[in-house]
């Protein structure tokens, strides 16, 4: 969460921060701001709210300089007002320091300076980071020389600090220079024509920047107009050859769709064959992962939030009932402080979007660890990625990566990506269904043939329920309460589809198992409160529709998601879906939950894609 960027270079930095900052919108929105620095002094302009709020102050402010930082922020201490925005100021109000991330001291640290005079002005954590940097420009100043002032203040500052952050850092009496530093959050450095660029993330710079270098855990870069300087985490000199950026990581326009969730809705058809174009060799899955993560294999755990579990749900099901392999799902939040005892034989396997999202990384990283640790062969770790950015954190972190190649997602609401996690279940228990011996090669078989299948499937689908969706949105505006029933393998599908219509209605949601109702929530229903349920012709099919019936009976208006049958008569709306076998209807079934949610908050008026309290990339514990 948050995003920050620093440019340095012939160009005056304000338009370009502004620019960068606008891609970089979907990992915080509650503030923004910048510092540049020219000659004549360090320019500081912060504004509460959406970065329009930030463009509009700009325009009636002078912002010189060529250099400068930036930031967009989601909120974790302190309210987004102004003065909790960033940059955050020294006490001279001539250091400026940007950061993404949680500085988990900052309490003691801020007493300690509090103690030594120091007025804070904010609530955050990041205040005292200035502060910091001021008194070790103070200490070090009679023996550094004032070229690797800054630089240095800044290393011994990271010293001083705990928690996951990525900071970037400008002087007024250091005009031509920026130094930024990381420890458990993104930060990559940009080389462009004569200029240089520091961000969170790849489409801050895929316009202006060719090539890109990632800084580790520890790892320090000043640049100055001459160019960028690594160093360690013991502040030595580093090189590291940059990757070429496509340019493709740019963030796309929405248009003609009127919000990035509705456009990315769409895309799924496409997103659908790009995948089945990488991932399928004529009937066979070929997911290009190295064979000694299979071999000896006893079970599988997969650990990852939000809508990430949710597709590691649908995961679980399928390696359990395709693959015939023990697969258990986690809560990534959960999992790092109360992980299973340690079995043999099994493949960790975490899911992220984005890459970055802190607990699923930690919980990564604590299960390495401990395997490790545990010294024994059998017990070693086998690590899986299952991302759509193989360039971010997880990707760097882990051997092993399944890129999910949905293209970039703006909304932050996951769409395609959700899309895409399943397609790279979907290979993954069809490889291993196959390794395994645990369908026949003409099961396989029908299930690649049936998959090849759904690109058209899906985006006449998406246009069907687009239609009625839109329409059907209108019932729901004055709706508080809204419950969505699966069973199997569409239990998960459910969750999600409750988790975007919270997400981006704001309207309580909850998914549950058909069958659990009577066990409790059933005493929630009443007429003011809809029951969508999916039910797919399968072995649970029967039961779903007196799961249904029974909520009938208590006067709900209910929506199936079901096929066309003289049973789904029993629904009072119903979103049609073509029968396919079960175990790929959630690739189907997801559709109209997503459609849904969309042209409900889109009817309320809401901001579907930058939804409140929100980030699209959660790099907090
Ligand atoms: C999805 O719509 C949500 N915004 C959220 O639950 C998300 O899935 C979760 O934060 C995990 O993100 P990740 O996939 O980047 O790890």
């Amino acid at each position: 969460m948050c995003g920050i960027v620093a440019t340095i270079g012939p160009r005056p930095s304000a338009p370009l921060l502004l620019e960068a900052l606008r891609q970089l919108e979907y990992r915080g929105y509650d503030s923004a701001g910048i510092a540049t620095v020219s000659p004549r002094g360090l320019h500081c302009l912060r504004a509460s709210g959406k970065l329009v709020n930030l463009s509009r102050k700009l325009e009636a402010a002078t912002a010189a300089g060529v250099t400068g930082i930036g930031h967009t922020r989601w909120a974790t201490h302190g309210s987004p007002e102004e003065r909790n925005a960033h940059p955050q100021l020294d006490q001279s109000g001539q250091l400026a320091v940007v950061q993404n991330g949680i500085i988990e001291n900052h309490r003691p640290l801020r007493e300690q300076l509090e103690a030594e005079g120091v007025a804070f002005v904010s609530d955050t954590d990041t205040e005292v980071i200035p502060h910091l940097v001021a008194r070790q420009i103070e200490r070090l100043s009679s023996h550094v020389a004032p070229a690797d002032l800054l630089l240095k203040a800044v290393q011994s500052t990271t010293d001083l600090l705990k928690g996951a952050y990525a900071i970037a850092v400008v002087w007024a009496a250091r005009p031509g220079e920026v130094v930024a530093a990381r420890w458990q959050a993104p930060l990559l450095v940009g080389l462009g024509e004569g200029e240089f660029f520091c961000a969170s993330d790849t489409p801050a710079i895929a316009t202006v920047a060719r090539s890109a270098v990632s800084l580790e855990d520890g790892e320090s870069v000043r640049l100055t107009p001459l160019g960028v300087e690594l160093f360690d985490c013991d502040g030595n000199r580093i090189q590291r050859t940059p990757r070429r950026l496509e340019g493709g990581d740019q963030i796309a326009d929405k248009r003609p769709y009127r919000h990035f969730m509705l456009k990315e809705i769409h895309e799924q058809g496409e997103s659908t064959q790009r995948w089945l174009d990488r991932y399928l060799r004529g009937s066979r899955v070929e997911l290009g992962l190295d064979p000694g993560l299979f071999e000896g294999l006893h079970g599988v755990e997969i650990l990852a939030c939000g809508t990430s579990r949710h597709a590691a749900m649908v995961g679980g099901h399928l390696l359990q009932q395709l693959a015939g392999i023990p697969t258990s799902v986690h809560y990534a939040s959960e999992f790092r402080y109360a992980p299973p005892p340690l079995r043999p034989g099994i493949l960790t396997i975490g899911v992220t979007q984005s890459g970055e999202t802190a607990d699923t990384l930690a919980a990564m990283a604590m299960e390495e660890e401990r395997r490790l640790a545990a010294d024994v062969t059998e017990l070693a770790p086998r690590l899986l990625g299952i991302t759509n950015r193989p360039e971010s954190s997880l990707g760097r972190r882990l051997p092993q990566i399944l890129d999910i190649a949905a293209g970039v997602e703006v909304g932050v609401a996951a769409t395609k990506t959700f899309m895409g996690q399943l397609l790279a279940f979907y290979g993954l228990a069809l490889d291993l269904a196959a390794r395994r011996h645990a369908r026949s090669t003409e099961e396989i078989q029908g299930f690649t043939d049936q998959l090849k299948g759904f690109p058209p499937l899906l985006q006449a689908l998406i246009e069907q329920h687009d239609q009625c969706c839109a329409s059907l949105a209108q019932d729901f505006l004055h709706t508080e309460d809204m419950i969505y029933l699966g069973r199997g393998i569409n239990y998960p599908i459910a969750l999600e589809g409750a988790l975007k219509l919270k997400e981006i209605s704001y309207i309580h949601a909850e998914g549950y198992p058909a069958g659990e109702m009577k066990h409790g929530p059933i005493a929630l229903l009443d007429a003011k409160v809809p029951v969508l349920s999916i039910a797919t012709p399968g072995p649970v099919f029967e039961k779903v529709l007196s799961n249904v019936q029974e909520a009938k009976a208590r006067n709900v208006p209910l929506i199936g998601v079901a096929p066309e049958c003289q049973d789904a008569q029993l629904f009072d709306v119903l979103l049609p879906i073509p029968v396919v076998n079960e175990l790929l209807s959630p690739l189907l079934t997801v559709i109209p939950m997503q459609l849904l949610s969309y042209h409900i908050a889109a009817s309320k008026g809401l901001d579907v894609d930058q939804p409140r309290n929100l980030a699209k990339s959660v790099t907090v514990e």
